[in-house]
């Protein structure tokens, strides 16, 4: 399912190497040991050079100096007794300098061409600077746009998330770690993050086995399969273990059933954090569970540093236990090359934010652009008809605002803001006049308003930017209510009343509940915090040079209290349909209580999300027809063909996203009443029709059941293709046989 990059198998390094590793280990005090499982937050300082120099430390984090990196490199292979080599981690998320659109953004292109490239450039300038190892991909699953850190996924599906972190994963690694400017990437958060309740970050997981195994940790198989260097523990806790000290998930499920060769770090703190959690009772207890558990690196807090040696002279943690810990450690920085070299001339590195770079990027956040609607065709934008276009919001030339969350190396000054890149592509031909209107989007003043309606009444079309600042996503930036902020609601009612065609670009971290003004607009494009070529990038689609490809990787819910809501959800005893839902307001007084009939679905807000998973609209018109299996009755064990025809009938030429469901009607547990099992992104010319096939093999059709063990069932099949999950033409099947286990 998921291609695999030339770095897999972390397991066979060279026998010569690994033998050297050995030897290494050999010769370590468990003082220099557990300074190779500790990583600290570095910026030069004396205390660090000496902590290198004597062995104390063997990765640092949050230094992209060049000449600090080297000379702490120096440090640790001419002055440290061994001369082990430094592990310098970033969180490289979207982009070093080159920002591109934040992960979620990248996801809507549901290209994983598009999101290896990206990756692989984010790699090509870290590494241009010392760093040798990110923070990323981030993989976790998450249904909850309160969540900040939804900004940092890859959306809500387990299937699209694993295509996409290994693609990640393959771009930061590319086919050799030892390479110029690859960097180790990491997996994280093991496990369950993305399930925080409520969406408020940090909070505790309850994850049923079945479900963690079905929903949440494919992406972290698919990224071990593809060979990430690294993984990092969760900071909360999974069904009452934290994952810092969580043994079922380090020992059992990533080293024993996965195999896993690379090693995990901790989060910051994380491990201290077992005492907070109340987990441990002291920073001793926390460095026994968490070494016990198997976390091979403590980031920031030092309890490996304070306790393990007591540990270890008690018996309790057993010396060759830290020696698989170290090892595992040392195999990535002989992996990377660091043995042989750590030092870094940024000389031999193309340029931060070269053109190719930024192409990139504009290409990465075109195809992220998810159109959401386009009343009377608004969209696109006749550049040769118009003479004046207001561009109003907050965002619309904030160079800042744009890059979204986690941009530690991106700058401002780097940014194209839409502003800018509309007046740059339409030149004299139309005016550009541009408002704020609010000073931010948190603002609630109407002080601007006079003057953006001024702009809006003289102008033939109004473009709208608003949305998130950078800010209101991200970590411990979780948010209870997600319409819009501010008064941009109030902006949109205030234009909307000049009558001018509305359309409104979001930039946001999330998805935003967007039922209050969905009425009020033309064309809605959701363009997420779109990175550094966002100004460009947008302009292509609002002025027709592009179509709109993107497709939603995340549900966007009606209102918060639906929360979660997905479309691979459970059909229930009871499902809703629009013939057995009623409204709040449509209840006679004194209704009598039956429960005959009832379905699952909300009084106030029915049971249909505001925009489902996988929709996005183009310039053109796609139809989908001729829906074709290979077999009607396979047995267990063989693949299946399914195909459908794709024809361009409008008259653009467009890239669609065909996506594939599957519903496996009846299960040892229940089974999603769709599943995305296969996706394509396809172009096609005006009148063009091609046939787009996928093979479903038993890997697409097996589940975990309720003894925890992957199986393909017999049994009846539904299939969709079609460009959402709401696709309509559908095929089935029955599979014959009996079941059988996959491993
Ligand atoms: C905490 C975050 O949870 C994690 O994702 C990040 O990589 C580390 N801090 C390091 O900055």
């Amino acid at each position: 399912m998921v291609e695999q990059a030339g770095s897999k198998n972390l397991d066979n390094l060279p026998v010569a190497i690994e033998q050297r590793i050995g030897e290494l280990v050999a010769r370590m005090t468990l003082a220099e040991k557990i300074g190779q499982m500790s990583q600290l937050s570095g910026s030069g300082g004396a205390e660090l050079k000496r902590a290198v120099a004597e062995g104390r430390v063997g990765s640092i984090l949050n230094d992209v100096n060049t000449e600090n990196i080297n000379e702490l490199q120096r440090i640790a292979r001419e002055e440290s007794r061994l001369g082990i080599p430094l592990l310098v981690g970033r969180d490289v998320i979207h982009g070093f300098r080159t920002i591109f659109p934040i992960p979620l953004g990248q996801a809507a292109s549901w290209n994983p061409a598009v999101v290896r490239e990206g990756a692989r450039i984010a790699a090509l300038e870290a590494a241009s600077t010392g760093v040798n190892w990110t923070f990323a991909p981030m993989i976790d699953v998450t249904r909850d746009p309160r969540w900040g850190r939804i900004a940092e996924s890859l959306g809500e599906d387990p299937w699209l998330a694993s295509v996409l972190g290994a693609a990640m994963v393959q771009g930061f690694q590319g086919d050799d770690l030892a390479g110029k400017g690859t960097i180790a990437a990491c997996a994280k958060h093991f496990a369950g993050y993305g399930a925080t309740e409520g969406g408020r970050d940090y909070n505790t997981a309850n994850i049923p086995e079945n479900e963690l195994r079905n929903v949440y940790l494919p992406p972290f198989q698919a990224a071990a399969d593809a060979g990430v260097a690294t993984f990092m523990a969760s900071f909360s806790d999974l069904n009452g273990v934290p994952a810092s000290g969580n043994e079922f998930l380090m020992k059992q499920i990533l080293r024993q059933e996965w195999g896993y060769k690379g090693f995990v770090v901790s989060d910051w703190e994380s491990i201290r954090q077992l005492s907070v959690h109340g987990f441990t009772a002291n920073d001793k207890e926390a460095a026994y569970e968490a070494a016990n558990a198997g976390v091979d690196m403590e980031m920031v807090s030092t309890t490996y540093a304070d306790h393990l040696p007591a540990l270890v002279a008690e018996g309790r943690i057993d010396e060759r236990e830290i020696d698989r810990m170290v090892t595992s450690i040392l195999r990535i920085k002989a992996r990377l090359g660091l043995f042989d070299n750590s030092h870094t001339e940024p000389t031999d590195f193309p340029a931060l934010v070269n053109q190719q770079h930024r192409e990139a990027a504009r290409q990465a956040a075109r195809q992220s652009v998810v159109m959401l609607q386009n009343r009377n065709r608004v969209l696109p934008l006749n550049s040769g008809k118009l003479n004046t276009l207001a561009l109003i919001g907050p965002l619309a030339d904030d160079p800042y605002e744009q890059l979204g969350t986690w941009i530690f190396d991106g700058q401002a000054e780097d940014s194209v803001t839409l502003l800018q890149a509309l007046r740059d592509a339409v030149g004299n031909k139309v005016k550009v006049n541009f408002a704020r209107g609010l000073v931010n989007t948190r603002s609630k003043s109407r002080a601007e308003f006079a003057e953006a309606i001024a702009l809006a009444e003289a102008a033939d079309a109004v473009v709208l930017a608003l949305g998130e600042e950078a800010i209101l996503s991200g970590e411990a930036h979780s948010r209870a209510d997600i319409r819009l902020p501010g008064y941009q609601q109030q902006l949109i009612e205030a234009l909307a009343a000049t009558g001018k065609p509305l359309i409104l670009v979001v930039m946001a971290g999330r998805p935003l509940t967007l039922t209050d003004i969905v009425d009020k607009v033309d064309a809605i494009l959701y363009s997420w915090h779109p990175g550094t070529m966002g100004g460009p990038a947008i302009a292509d689609i609002l002025l027709g040079k592009h179509s709109p490809s993107g497709k939603l990787p995340v549900t966007f819910p009606n209102t918060v209290g639906q929360i979660p809501i997905y479309y691979s959800h459970k059909n229930t005893g009871k499902p809703p349909s629009d013939d057995t839902i009623a409204h709040i307001d449509d209840i006679d007084a004194k209704a009598p209580q039956t429960s005959l009939g009832m379905t699952s679905f909300y009084l106030d807000a029915g049971y249909k999300p505001l925009f489902p998973f996988g929709f996005g609209l183009s310039y053109t018109e796609f139809a989908y027809s001729d829906i074709r299996i290979s077999s009607e009755r396979p047995h267990v064990g063989s693949d299946i063909q399914v195909s459908a025809l794709l024809t361009n009938t409008g008259k653009m030429e467009a890239e669609e996203i065909v996506q594939l469901y599957l519903r496996d009607l009846v299960g040892n547990v229940t089974r999603p009443v769709r599943e995305l099992k296969g996706f394509q992104r396809v172009r096609l010319q005006p009148g063009e029709a091609r046939r787009v096939g996928f093979t479903l093999t038993s890997e697409e059709l097996a589940f975990y059941n309720r003894k925890m063990q992957k199986v393909v069932e017999p049994g009846q099949f539904h299939v969709w293709i079609g460009g959402s999950s709401e696709a309509e033409l559908a095929t089935q099947f029955e599979l014959l046989g009996e079941t059988v286990l996959l491993p």
